[in-house]
């Protein structure tokens, strides 16, 4: 890959309701809003709703609708825990589109949890490459290996059982369990998150309202078809109520909407303005070797963006002072950089707050040595790096590229 090139594609447990549905038609209980003075709808209110949300419902949708994705069983099919688990994993932060190819090539090469579970980490590794985020891809290999120590080569059935492997956290054990075994569980990710905001015009802002979202998703899981319900949330997520213009006319549940009979519901989930925070300031060193490699380092493993890679930048912060930027600059010894600031900046949107970084590039003969704690990658690689897209944003800048827009994310939420 050249700099220009540098564009990679890529990419939450709680108490019953009062009442809980099952696929023949009974019906969740709504919540009863809260009060709120804070937003008037946009659009003309319709009447409320008569209805409440129905499992069978969004089922009759999914039967006639169901997205055709390889790791679906077709319908009446018992899915294969595997293929299940193994598309999850892959899942995690990574779009449909970018695991459809990957999918495939693993269950090619390790068609069952024994045959992955002796398969070489390095050859794991390379399959994986280009999906990112390789720490999946380790725990993919030490899971199929717990699986079979642990459990004579058969997934657990419980979320609790789940959980308790590797690289499976709480929305992966639902999603399984539901997917794979019928467990009456909800995942609930971003997209899910967004749905139940809708359907019952939650008020409370995230992400406080997480476990009142969680309560309200259990208490729409049925009793029969739970799998099917669980890929039903997520098409419905995925493909109808989308992020800013959900398609309500094509809904099933546009009946039971609140947050569509309010005519707003794209103002749902509420988000607190607090998190949007201020701005924050910084600059970033993108150091090019005439070998083609760039200077990079790994974030530290917890925290905003964690264990991701990144170019060396400076504190991002209020009082970024842009003259002092290049006392932070990385230290290439005898190498001499010579920094240049490009005009511009780089914009990004994290959920707490927004921020500016000012590029600085310098170009390095090939062999100087990168400081400690960083690394030189070529620009070839970056593609089987978690490079997050601030950082992606940050290369595309510094290639001098014009900033365009990425096919959303429908996994994010
Ligand atoms: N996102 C996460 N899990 C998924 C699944 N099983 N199908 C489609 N999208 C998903």
């Amino acid at each position: 890959m050249t700099l220009a090139g540098a564009k990679l594609s890529r990419k939450q447990d709680a108490s019953s309701p009062a009442q809980e549905p099952d696929a023949q038609g009974s019906r969740a209980k709504a919540p009863r809003p809260q009060e709120s003075h804070a937003r008037a709808p946009r659009a003309r209110a319709r009447r409320a709703p008569e209805r409440e949300p129905a499992a069978s419902d969004l089922l009759d949708w999914y039967d006639r609708h169901r997205r055709d994705l390889p790791w679906r069983a077709a319908a009446g099919v018992i899915p294969d825990p595997y293929r299940v688990w193994l598309s999850e994993i892959m899942l995690q932060q990574t779009t449909v589109t970018a695991v459809v190819p990957y999918f495939a090539r693993f269950l090619a090469r390790w068609p069952n949890v024994e045959t992955l579970a002796a398969a070489a980490l390095d050859d794991v590794l390379k399959f994986w490459a280009g999906l990112g985020y390789y720490a999946r891809a380790r725990n993919l290999h030490a899971c199929a290996q717990a699986v079979v120590q642990r459990h004579g080569g058969r997934f657990p059935s419980t979320e609790a059982q789940l959980t308790e492997l590797p690289g499976i956290g709480p929305y992966t054990a639902a999603a399984i369990a539901a997917i794979a075994f019928e467990a009456r569980a909800a995942a609930v990710d971003g997209n899910v998150e967004r749905v139940v905001a809708r359907l019952f015009a939650l008020e409370q802002e995230l992400p406080a309202a997480k476990p009142e979202i969680r309560k309200l998703a259990v208490g729409l899981v049925p009793a029969r078809r739970s799998g099917d319900f669980a890929q039903a949330m997520m098409d419905l997520g995925a493909t109808i109520c989308t992020p800013r213009r959900p398609a309500c006319g094509v809904c099933p549940w546009m009946q039971p909407c609140r947050a569509r009979h309010r005519g707003d519901p794209a103002s749902f989930p509420r988000r607190s303005r607090k998190r949007e925070g201020l701005l924050r300031r910084g600059a970033a060193f993108v150091a090019l070797r005439a070998d083609g490699c760039v200077l990079m380092r790994q974030r530290p493993p917890k925290g905003l963006l964690g264990g991701m890679t990144e170019v060396p930048t400076t504190e991002w912060t209020h009082g970024f002072d842009a003259d002092e930027a290049l006392r932070e600059a990385p230290r290439l010894g005898r190498a001499r950089p010579r920094w240049r600031r490009l005009p511009g900046v780089v914009s990004h949107v994290f959920t707490h707050f927004p921020l500016e970084l000012v590029i600085y590039r310098a170009q390095l003969a090939a062999g100087a040595i990168a400081p400690a704690g960083t690394r030189w990658i070529p620009l070839a690689d970056l593609d089987g790096e978690a490079l997050p897209s601030l950082m992606r944003k940050v290369m595309a800048h510094a290639a001098g590229e014009s900033l365009r827009p990425r096919q959303p994310d429908q996994r994010s939420g």
